[in-house]
C-alpha cells in the first residue's frame, strides 16, 4: 500500500465538517469587516520567500519545500500565505482596482518541512486576513478584534492567552539589539547552540528560545519594550488603549518575548496561544513588505490560524452534540427493491423533495431492505421513504420517522 508522505493528513467525515464549519465561521466574521477573498498558487518563485520571510528564519533555513522545476527556475511551496498575498498585492495593482484600504481574506494550504508532532504538519492549512494601507494602530486594534471575534463564535474562547508585544521601527530595534547583543555575551557560553547562531544572525530569535536555560537568561535580558522611539511607544499604547475600552481590557498579556518567526514584522506583533501554550494563531504588522517586494510603500497588518490546532481543539472541547450539529444531515434516505419502475417512481420523489432543498439519498445499490434501513441510522438520516410494490401500485409513500420509528402513508402528490 502506497501511504501518504509524512506530516501529511486525509481529512473527511467528522473533522472536514468540523472544518468547513471553522473555514465559514471564520470568513462570515470577516465579511462583516468588509474582506474579500483571495486565492493566490500554491507556489511561487523561491525569491519571494527569500525576501519576504527573511534569509535567516528557520522557514527558510530549513522549511521549505524548494525544486528546480523543468525550466530550471527555483519554485517553492509556499509556507505562509502573507508573501504570496503581498506579490499579487503589488503584481495585479490591487490598490488601483480594489482601493484602499483593502482587506483580503484566505484559506489555504501550506508547506513547511518540520518535525511532526502533534498539531504540527508539513501540509497544513491558514485561515487569516491581511489588510493593506494603514499606518494606525487603530487598524492592528481592528486586525486583533477580528481574531478574538472569530475564536468566540467558534467557542473556543476560553482558556486562551492574547499576547501582544511591539519590536518597533528599525531605530527602535536597532538600539534594542546593540543592547541585547551586550547582555547576551556576558553569559554567551551558557546559550544553547542555536541561539549562539542567532546571536550572530538573527539575534531578536533568541528571545523565543524554548530551551530551560536560555529561558532563564532571557527572564532577565533588556526588554524591547524599554527602547522604542517615542513614536514607536505612542503606536503601541495607543493600540493598548484601544484593546483596554473592549471586552478584551484584560484578556491580553503584553509579552516582551513576542518577536514572531518571520522576518516582515514591525511594531505590533501578537500571538494567540492554546491552555498547552501551544500557538493557535499569529501576527502583526509589517508596513515594509511591500516596498521590499518591489511595490509602493504601502503599511499592512494581518493574521493567520492554523486550521487543524483550531479543529483539534474543538475536536477536544464540542461535546457530541455540538459535534453533531455540524454535520451535513440527510433528511430523506429512499428504501427500495431495486429495479426500473421503482428508480423511476423514487426519482420522482427525490426531485420534487431537492428542489424544495432537502438532503435526499436514493439507492444506488441493491442492498437488502434491513441494510438499507442500516445505513439510514448510520449516516443518521431523519426519515426513510419506502417504496415497494404496493407504493407504486397506488401512489403513495410510507414515510418512517427514524427516531421514533413512526411510520405514515402519504399521497406521492402531497410531497
Ligand atoms: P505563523 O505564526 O508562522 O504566521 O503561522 C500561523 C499559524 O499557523 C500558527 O499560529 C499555527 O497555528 C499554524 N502553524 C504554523 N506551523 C504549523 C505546522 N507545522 N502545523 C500546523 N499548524 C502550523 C504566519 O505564517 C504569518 N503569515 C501570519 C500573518 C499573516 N502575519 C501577518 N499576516
Amino acid at each position: 500500500m502506497i501511504q501518504k508522505p509524512r506530516g501529511t493528513k486525509d481529512i473527511y467525515s467528522e473533522e472536514m465538517d468540523i472544518y468547513n464549519y471553522i473555514a465559514k465561521v471564520t470568513f462570515n466574521v470577516m465579511k462583516k469587516y468588509g474582506f474579500n477573498e483571495i486565492s493566490t498558487p500554491i507556489f511561487e518563485k523561491s525569491e519571494l520567500f527569500l525576501k519576504g520571510v527573511g534569509e535567516d528564519t528557520d522557514i527558510v533555513n530549513k522549511e521549505m519545500y524548494t525544486f528546480d522545476d523543468k525550466g530550471g527556475r527555483s519554485i517553492t511551496l509556499r509556507p505562509e500565505g502573507t508573501a504570496g498575498v503581498a506579490r499579487a498585492y503589488i503584481e495585479e495593482a490591487l490598490e488601483m482596482k480594489m482601493g484602499l484600504p483593502l482587506k483580503l481574506m484566505y484559506n489555504m494550504q501550506v508547506f513547511r518541512y518540520e518535525k511532526v508532532q502533534k498539531g504540527r504538519q508539513r501540509q497544513f492549512t491558514q485561515i487569516g486576513g491581511e489588510l493593506f494601507g494603514s499606518p494606525n494602530p487603530y487598524a492592528d486594534f481592528e486586525i486583533i478584534k477580528i481574531c478574538m471575534e472569530i475564536l468566540k463564535e467558534l467557542k473556543i474562547d476560553k482558556n486562551i492567552v492574547l499576547k501582544i508585544n511591539s519590536l518597533g521601527n528599525k531605530e527602535s530595534r536597532e538600539n534594542y539589539k546593540k543592547v541585547l547583543a551586550e547582555y547576551s555575551d556576558k553569559n554567551i557560553e551558557k546559550y544553547c547552540v542555536t541561539c549562539q547562531r542567532r546571536r550572530e544572525t538573527n539575534i531578536l530569535r533568541m528571545l523565543d528560545c524554548k530551551e530551560k536555560e536560555c529561558k532563564k537568561l532571557n527572564n532577565d535580558a533588556p526588554k524591547i519594550i524599554d527602547y522604542l522611539t517615542e513614536e514607536d511607544k505612542n503606536h503601541f499604547e495607543e493600540l493598548k488603549k484601544y484593546l483596554d475600552t473592549t471586552k478584551l481590557k484584560g484578556e491580553y498579556e503584553v509579552d516582551p518575548y513576542i518577536v514572531r518567526g518571520l522576518d516582515y514584522y514591525n511594531r505590533t506583533v501578537f500571538e494567540i496561544l492554546d491552555a498547552d501554550k501551544k500557538a493557535i494563531l499569529g501576527g502583526g504588522r509589517y508596513d515594509g513588505l511591500i516596498e521590499k517586494l518591489g511595490g509602493k510603500s504601502t503599511e499592512a497588518v494581518g493574521f493567520a490560524f492554523g486550521g487543524e490546532r483550531v479543529k483539534d481543539i474543538i475536536l477536544e472541547k464540542y461535546t457530541e452534540k455540538q459535534k453533531q450539529e455540524l454535520k451535513q444531515k440527510v433528511d430523506y434516505v429512499i428504501v427500495k427493491e431495486y429495479g426500473v419502475e421503482n428508480n423511476i417512481y423514487a426519482n420522482t420523489v427525490a426531485e420534487r423533495l431537492r428542489e424544495k432543498g432537502f438532503v435526499v439519498i436514493d439507492e444506488l445499490m441493491d442492498k437488502s431492505f434491513k441494510a438499507q434501513m442500516k445505513n439510514a441510522n448510520k449516516i443518521g438520516a431523519k426519515k426513510a421513504i419506502i417504496i415497494g410494490k404496493e407504493e407504486v401500485q397506488n401512489g403513495v409513500l410510507t414515510i418512517k420517522d427514524m427516531e421514533s420509528g413512526e411510520q405514515i402513508q402519504i399521497d406521492k402528490e402531497e410531497i
